[in-house]
């Protein structure tokens, strides 16, 4: 390669690859450019060279795209949180589009199917039910802060710095969600700045405060509010807890879990609940669902709803079937599918949301439903039942190949396959490929102003 990391070099931007960089040539060279827009002519920085190719970022744009716009937010060149602000809504969906038509082709190796187009979302900002924001000892300051003397760069309560794990922007707002919650991030990061309290350093691993888990719920406009601590303190969690209760009427639910690993993340080992039930509930398609502080359930209520009437659709259920759902969280596709079932069986891996299916089953009146608690990967070996639908929702990563091998054990008529990242559902697809036919596909916008696209496909069992 004739380019070298830290070249400056001038480049078109021909088109946008799945995790959201452009891409272009420079005398062969495949370069990746990140926050660049398919029409760009910028100047660029080399940041990395791999043997096939190299990464690049842009310094200048000279030539902009049509399709680029300019992004609101005031972080976003930076935050990884939603990358894709910078191009226009209906370019997002095309190239959404592309990346699971190109991904099913070349990964799946499937061509014939009917890809509908991408269901788009009504709100692009202001669209997620759930933050979560990460406390650090070390402040990432944006480069026009970078000349100011200043005392306050062991503080920030923020988002991270793609890449890193250990820088934190600061951030007073994040559009993604309600203006209430980002009150609620501020009066927070009032209070623990001034606790006295240490926030937890990401690298030294000493320290108090490490994240905080926003909740909100779209149908009731109710917040929950997790505060996760490396330690268990009463006085510190119980008046920011009160602080925010007597300040914000909509606040109904407030938790602390405690996370002494070191690993990143906001689950606790074990958890305390400071107000409320420790749950929040919400509403999707008429059903109530209620969810504890650690359930997953979808980011985007409304594009929710329509994720899951897509997947009673494509279950195309008469009354008499037996419906299979693995990773079935706190059972809202088990309960939306369960009136036009016989029996649905649901599982999962966490015990919490599981809980939180079995009440959501009661809430909502529905008696034939159950839930088996494990590995999904265990669990299927012990199966007895013959479902005619499969239903998978798995995380980003994909089934596991055994699981596939499960579902190829029990044949069912159809499947139901439902994914965050359409790289692992065509990996998985092309495993299930002698067996199932993909039907169609529709794809949904679920996370707006970022590269990320949901998508359920329905196979049918070729005969
Ligand atoms: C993408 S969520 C889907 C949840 C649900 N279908 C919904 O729409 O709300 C994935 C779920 O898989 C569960 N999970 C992750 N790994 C698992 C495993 N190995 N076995 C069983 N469940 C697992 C998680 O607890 C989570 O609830």
């Amino acid at each position: 390669m004739d380019i070298k990391k830290g070249d400056t070099v001038e480049l078109n931007v021909e088109r946008v690859v799945y995790g959201g960089r452009g891409l272009a040539h420079l005398n062969r060279i495949v370069i990746f450019v990140d926050k660049a827009v398919p029409g760009d002519r910028v100047i660029a920085r080399v940041v990395r060279i791999k043997k096939d190719f190299a990464e690049a970022r842009v310094m200048e744009v000279i030539e902009a795209s049509p399709h680029r716009i300019v992004a609101p937010c005031p972080y976003s060149s930076y935050c990884g949180g939603c990358s894709w602000q910078l191009i226009k809504y209906e370019k997002q969906l095309e190239y959404k589009h592309g990346f699971v038509q190109e991904l099913l082709n070349h990964i799946g190796n499937v061509r014939d199917f009917k890809l509908h187009r991408v269901l788009p979302a009504p709100q692009i900002f202001e669209y997620r039910n759930k933050m979560e924001f990460s406390f650090s000892d070390r402040r990432w300051l944006l480069p026009e802060e970078r000349n100011e003397r200043r005392d306050n760069n062991r503080f920030a309560l923020g988002l991270h710095v793609p890449g890193t794990f250990d820088k934190i922007i600061d951030i007073e707002g994040c559009l993604l969600q309600k203006e209430k919650g980002n009150e609620i991030l501020r009066e927070v990061k009032r209070y623990a700045k001034g606790s006295g309290i240490p926030v937890y350093g990401l690298r030294s691993h000493q320290g108090f405060w490490r994240y905080l888990m926003l909740r909100h719920s779209h149908c009731f406009d109710e917040w929950m509010v997790n505060i996760v601590t490396s330690d268990e303190k009463d006085q510190p969690v119980h008046a920011l807890a009160s602080l925010l209760k007597d300040q914000f009427r909509e606040v109904t639910s407030i938790a602390n879990n405690i996370n002494t690993r070191k690993g990143g993340t906001a689950v606790g080992e074990w958890e305390r609940i400071l107000v409320g039930e420790g749950n929040i509930r919400d509403r999707i398609g008429g059903l109530t669902f209620e969810i504890s502080v650690n359930s997953f359930f979808q980011t985007n209520t409304p594009m929710a709803e329509r994720l899951y009437e897509s997947v009673r659709d494509f279950a195309s259920l008469e009354g008499k079937e037996t419906v299979l759902d693995l990773y079935c969280g706190i059972g809202t596709v088990s309960i939306f599918l369960a009136s036009q079932a016989t029996r649905v069986i649901g599982v999962d891996i966490s015990k919490g949301a599981l809980a939180d299916a079995n009440r959501n089953c009661e809430l909502n009146g529905i008696d034939n439903c159950e839930f088996l608690c494990g590995d999904v990967r265990m669990v299927l070996s012990q199966v007895n039942v013959k479902p005619e639908l499969l239903v998978t929702d798995p995380p980003r990563t994909g089934m596991h190949k055994k699981v596939v091998e499960g579902i190829l054990r029990l044949l069912p008529e159809r499947i139901v396959y439902i994914s965050c990242n359409p790289a692992t559902m065509a990996r998985d697809i092309a495993l299930l490929k002698d067996w199932y036919r993909v039907e169609e596909v529709q794809p949904i916008d679920l996370f707006p102003n970022s590269y990320h696209v949901e998508s359920i496909a329905r196979l049918g069992r070729i005969s």
